[in-house]
């Protein structure tokens, strides 16, 4: 599928990161600029103050004690030029005397400063003052600082500064210049994050996409080790999982119709033989009609096993507990094998210690398990083998066990009898019982109990076993009521 680009999370993790990008920019452009701006003049004015009062000083002490400062203008002029700041020199009287030619715009519009009363009243004390005023469009910042001048305790006049604060233009661009490498670093890194995120999942979308089309070998394969490579290992496992699902269904399949097709090939060729006629005697009809019986008794018993696993598989087979006496489904058991059993001269022995002995699950189920473990014992095993079913209480379980001295198991064969249409000895699959699923119900059947049938076996025989809750009567009641 193709997503429109807009729509890309990649698109929109990156719009994120320069919105975030630029507001902190911003934000920070304009603190810098105004700490400095703040830092900057007040080093200015320090400085502006330290010169303008050592000036004042050089000023009086050139100035002879009965000479007025109109006379050192030639002095003046000198040390204002020396010293690269504005300067206007002010008699007693607060008339402009003499004022530096590198004056600033604004100062020099103002030659003719007029002090006010209260403000020669300061200078002759000796105090100095400073004051600020804004000037032009941009509303700069214009800063006064005014000095009395002294020759020996007598008040000869006053000097007079004006300078402009703020941060120069230079650095101001410098600053502006800074923020903008900065921002174009964070821009490009944002890229490549925002892709190195999306990338990923990029990935997984494709491969998800080839899965959909039954391409089961693309792999994420991340070596990340963060939530992502996380998504991407259960990713990969999930689908080696379903790869592996998917086989065993195919092989499945393929088991089902084999040992569909088999019966249904001896019916029909049976059934296009008398059609045929080739079967003329009535005796030879006979034989040929019990062994399609035979074989429809076999697909029935196949059919009915399919069902009921695929019904555990789906989850539909409900199981209904009840508190039931373990002679029971061992007895009904035991009866429906008998016919099959005798033929074989095969003993069956029941053991149950305690008649009244009773379990907690459901009767008819376990029924069905005991059933196809005992025709799986009689099945399987030589005529003369004996069968030993038992029930003991066990610590708080009750066991039961199908036993046999017959032939035994395979020792490499026993992790695959539960599987579905396992058989260990394949020749020999004309039993009409025979569907190789007999011990896959079992296991479904105990797993829907919360149990599991386990094997032992030997060349002496088999044994499987499983346990059940075991309840005492007493308390019984009140847990079934629950
Ligand atoms: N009591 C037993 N003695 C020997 N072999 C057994 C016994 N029970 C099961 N088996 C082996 O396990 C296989 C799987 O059993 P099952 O699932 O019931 O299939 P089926 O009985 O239809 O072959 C059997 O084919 C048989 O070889
Ligand atoms: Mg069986």
């Amino acid at each position: 599928m193709k997503i429109k680009f807009f729509r890309t999370i990649w698109w929109k993790l990156l719009v994120s990161y320069l919105c975030l990008i630029l507001i902190t920019t911003v934000i920070s452009y304009i603190l810098t600029t105004a700490t400095f701006r703040t830092i900057r003049i007040k080093e200015r004015q320090m400085e502006i103050e330290i010169r303008v009062e050592r000036i004042a000083r050089i000023i009086g002490e050139l100035c002879k004690e009965d000479e007025k400062i109109e006379n050192i203008k030639g002095n003046f002029n000198e040390i204002a030029r020396i010293s690269g700041i504005p300067l206007q020199m002010l008699n007693p009287e607060g008339k402009v005397v003499a004022f530096s030619r590198s004056s600033h715009p604004k100062f020099r519009q103002i030659k003719n400063i007029n002090l006010q009363p209260f403000e020669m009243r300061k200078l002759r004390e000796g105090k100095k003052f400073s004051y600020t005023q804004y000037y032009g469009e941009n509303r700069k910042k214009l800063y006064y600082y005014i000095c009395p001048i002294y020759r020996e305790g007598n008040f000869k006049g006053s000097l007079v500064t004006a300078v402009p604060l703020g941060l120069s233009r230079g650095f101001a661009i410098m600053l502006l210049n800074s923020v903008l490498i900065a921002t174009i670093i964070a821009f490009i890194l944002a890229v490549f994050l925002s892709r190195s995120f999306t990338r990923p999942i990029r990935r997984m979308g494709e491969a998800a996409q080839s899965m959909a089309h039954g391409d089961f070998t693309k792999k994420m394969k991340l070596s990340r080790k963060d939530e992502l490579g996380f998504l991407a290992d259960a990713f990969d496992e999930m689908s080696s999982q379903l790869k592996r699902n998917i086989e065993s269904r195919m092989k499945l399949m393929g088991d089902i119709s084999h040992d569909l097709s088999t019966p249904l090939t001896t019916i029909q060729a049976i059934a296009e033989a008398i059609c045929d006629g080739v079967i003329d005697t009535e005796e030879g009809r006979k034989k040929y009609l019990e062994s399609i019986l035979n074989q429809t008794r076999r697909l029935s018993f196949l059919i009915n096993d399919i069902t009921e696993l695929s019904k555990f598989e789906a989850g539909e087979v409900k199981i209904n507990k009840t508190l039931f006496d373990v002679v029971e489904p061992i007895q009904r058991a035991v009866e429906s094998a008998g016919f099959l059993a005798g033929k074989k001269e095969i003993q069956i022995e029941i053991s149950i210690e305690d008649e009244k002995l009773q379990a907690l699950g459901d009767m008819e189920k376990i029924l069905k398990a005991i059933q196809n473990l005992i025709n799986n014992a009689v099945q399987h095993n030589p005529p003369g083998t004996k069968i030993r079913i038992s029930a003991t209480k066990e610590k708080e379980k009750v066991l039961f066990s199908v036993e046999d001295n017959g032939q035994g198991i395979p020792e490499e064969e026993i992790e695959n009898i539960f599987n579905r249409f396992h058989k260990v000895d394949k020749a020999r699959t004309s039993g009409a019982s025979r569907s190789g699923l007999g011990l896959a119900i079992v296991e479904e059947i105990l797993k829907a109990h919360g149990e599991e049938i386990s094997v032992t076996s030997s060349q002496q025989g088999s044994r499987f076993f499983f346990y059940l809750p075991y309840l005492d009567p007493a308390s019984a009641d009140v847990f079934l009521d629950k």
